[in-house]
């Protein structure tokens, strides 16, 4: 937007100057027009329109002979789309002026008093209520039923939606009451809760459709569906504040705030935060109490709306040009806006999840200072959907993607961090490309990958990256895993702050460091640790030289390997280097995916160990850096044979082939039992085979051990042995 205000320099302009700035403007306003209100696809916020709206009264304010008959000024929003049939407003439904600031309010009141000819204190009774971001509508009762349904359109002629509001189970289908007119037309706001909102957009992204970009514009592609049904499957709702035309019988009341009441007799929804004030001080104090709450609200508001109550005063003041001189809506800050992206952040967080942010060209929304709006993920990015919830638009039925350059709309909920919501496709600078995601960690250099079937990419390199190094090391010193005393997470944070503990090895050689001469701070003299407490450490970590290897494994924090899938593993390698070997000769050479080699099998074939947990082991042991931690943490300490296991059985350790139709249990049951008893389970027989326990029919892996000389046990043989004959 430009730097001028948009009501300053008007009158410097020459009157030719003028009227070449005052068609620009009203073609441009058209233009925004035309998407805001018929493709529900706005490329300016809020708040750069009503600038550019305010510049063009200013003009015509200043050039009342501008104002011809094509002028902006009295039209409001759009001529209503081919497809419905088009209703002509008996009333016409206009809109409102606008005030942003407490002086506006201020001068709306004085302006009213004067209009008037009261006191400039004399008392005026207002009526304050929450402007309801949705899309506004005209019901129509005839004796008390209800017959049709119109949008607004252009204020005089709008789209016959009567089939879709009859599917709104908020709008009663008969008014209810004594007092209801022969002839009434009810006017509110069409809209859409945010839990209905995100529901929608939830089903719109399983069936693969485009996701609404915000409430607004669900409420208003709900409600223009050719298909009724299609509405009746959106939940909508509705406020009535205001009305059209009133046949036989009149109003019900002679104030705003009776009529409002009438409206809640009779079955309509009204807002509950509608109340009296009699004083532009007043109206600013329900301004703020509303502002404070909206979050909280469950449903978009923009601004809230004052209304002189009196009826009788509001026909004495009227309308000028397009909005009635007895209402304006207070507009809180634009939450929305519109800047450029000027290049895409990657960081990581804690548990190495790679996450796109947007650097933006700072700008105000909603009185804060934006430079940074969260990207979701990767396919965010892309505009293909993922539970990062994209709700951007389409172009040419693609989804839009979102490109370094590009001029975006952000936007800040609540106090949710802004969000990139949309890009203005008409802004593309020429040169952006599409933007392609790393594969490598930006704080680590270990490479990214991502599940099937997962929209995060994560960074292999947990133990080395500085970005997950406290998480890391937190969860290897954790009561599961390494279980050292004394050091919990604000320990952890300490020493790595200090650069004390960058990786697991560090802590082991802690107190050498600690005792060297050269130490420049020796850990009992730091903050929040004393010779005691620093002596029970070093005492506390030197215990856990040796541990169960499967707590070693766990400890490493690889993705999906858990205490259990620790226990599985090394239960079936028994040694960190039998993993390790077998991870790493799980992938060709060349290749970045396991493929199906006979290690990739071994892997796979342990029980509970599936292709998701497989990949996560081979992509640790094929990361580099994750092999340097590993190295230097095996110099300081020894995984001892893993804990729980039955070692004294007959078979612990042993290598055992099952093959052939086996009769006292399945072949699942034969594994998980050996394996339960220490055994390794492999498919194949080698000359590493121990035992192969043949059933009826068995064949080639028979005919192999007998080859080899590998014993051979049948079923039985093989119950007693492990114990359980
Ligand atoms: S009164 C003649 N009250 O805001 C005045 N309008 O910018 C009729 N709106 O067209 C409007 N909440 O779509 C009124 N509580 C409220 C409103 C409200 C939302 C919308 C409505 C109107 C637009 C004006």
């Amino acid at each position: 937007m430009s730097a001028r205000t948009p009501e300053t320099d008007v009158e410097k302009l020459t009157a030719d100057e003028a009227a070449r700035e005052h068609a620009r403007l009203g073609e441009e306003i058209a233009g925004h027009d035309r998407r805001y209100y018929q493709d529900d696809a706005p490329t300016v916020s809020d708040a750069e329109y009503d600038a550019l709206r305010r510049r063009y009264e200013a003009i015509e304010a200043a050039y009342p002979e501008l104002r011809g008959i094509d002028s902006l000024s009295d039209k409001v929003g759009a001529a209503p789309a081919a497809k419905f049939a088009k209703v002509r407003h008996r009333v016409p439904m206009l809109s409102l002026g606008n005030a942003f600031a407490d002086d506006d309010v201020e001068e709306f009141v004085a302006r009213i008093r004067r209009f008037l000819g009261l006191p400039t204190d004399a008392d005026v009774t207002f009526t304050a209520e929450p402007k309801i971001d949705g899309l506004s509508c005209s019901l129509r009762y005839e004796n008390g039923v209800f017959v049709q349904a119109a949008t607004r359109g252009d204020g005089f002629e709008g789209e016959d939606v009567t089939a879709n509001v009859r599917t709104i189970s908020e709008i009663p289908s008969r008014l209810t009451g004594e007092d209801v007119p022969a002839v009434f037309e009810v006017r509110g706001e069409v809209y859409m809760g945010h839990a209905d909102f995100a529901a929608i957009n939830e089903r719109q992204s399983a069936a693969g459709r485009p996701l609404f970009a915000n409430p607004r514009n669900a409420a208003a592609g709900s409600l223009r569906q050719l298909d009724p049904a299609i509405t009746a499957s959106r939940p909508l709702r509705f406020f009535a504040y205001a009305w059209g035309e009133v046949g036989e019988g009149g109003l019900p009341a002679d104030t705003q705030f009776g009529v409002i009441k009438a409206f809640a007799r009779w079955g309509l929804p009204t807002n509950p935060l509608t109340v009296l004030c009699h004083s532009a001080a007043e109206l600013l104090a329900h301004y703020r109490r509303i502002g404070d709450g909206r979050a909280g609200l469950g449903y978009d508001i923009d601004g809230v709306v004052y209304k002189v109550d009196s009826l009788a005063l509001q026909g004495r003041l009227g309308f000028v040009s397009r909005s009635p001189r007895w209402a304006i809506a207070h507009k809180f800050p634009a939450q929305r806006a519109i800047t450029q992206l000027e290049r895409i952040e990657i960081q990581v967080g804690r548990t190495g999840a790679l996450t796109p942010v947007a650097k933006l060209t700072p700008i105000t929304v909603g009185g804060v200072v934006v430079s940074n709006a969260s990207l979701h993920n990767e396919d965010y990015i892309k505009g293909i959907g993922g539970s990062g919830e994209p709700i951007r638009g389409t172009f040419e039925d693609q989804p839009v993607d979102i490109r370094e350059g590009d001029w975006v709309t952000i936007q800040r909920a609540g106090d949710v961090i802004p969000q990139v919501v949309d890009v203005v496709l008409e802004r593309r600078p020429p040169e952006a490309r599409p933007y392609s995601f790393p594969t490598v960690c930006p704080a680590c250099g270990s490479h990214a990958v991502r599940e099937d079937g997962e929209v995060v990419r994560r960074c292999t390199g947990g133990l080395i990256c500085p970005a997950q190094a406290v998480e890391r090391i937190r969860h290897f010193v954790s009561r599961d895993a390494f279980d050292i005393e004394g050091l919990g997470e604000k320990q952890v944070q300490a020493f790595h702050d200090w650069g004390l503990v960058k990786q697991p090895a560090d802590i082991f050689t802690l107190e050498a460091r600690d005792s060297d001469p050269s130490s420049l701070t020796r850990l009992k003299n730091r903050d929040g640790w004393g010779e005691i407490s620093a002596k029970n450490l070093f005492a506390a970590i030197e215990e856990r030289r040796h541990v169960p290897v499967n707590r070693f494994l766990y400890a490493l924090g690889i993705r999906h390997v858990g205490e259990t899938n620790a226990k599985r593993l090394m239960r079936h390698f028994l040694t960190l280097e039998a993993l390790r070997e077998t991870a790493r000769a799980a992938v060709m050479p060349g290749e970045v995916h396991p493929k199906g080699n006979e290690a990739w099998a071994e892997l796979t074939g342990i029980e509970g160990i599936g292709a998701v947990v497989a990949e996560a082991v081979v992509d640790f042991f094929q990361e580099p850096n994750n092999e340097a931690v590993l190295d230097a943490l095996v110099r300081e300490v020894t995984p001892e044979p893993m804990e729980a296991v039955a070692a004294a059985t007959a078979v612990a350790g042993k290598t055992v082939v099952f093959t052939g139709a086996l009769e006292k249990m399945t072949r699942d049951e034969a594994k998980a039992m050996a394996e339960r008893l220490g055994a390794k389970v492999a498919g194949s027989v080698s000359k590493k085979t121990d035992y192969v326990v043949a059933g009826a029919d068995a064949g080639s892996k028979l005919a192999k051990a007998r080859e080899l000389g590998v014993a051979v046990l049948s079923e039985d043989e093989w119950l007693i042995l492990a114990g359980a004959g």
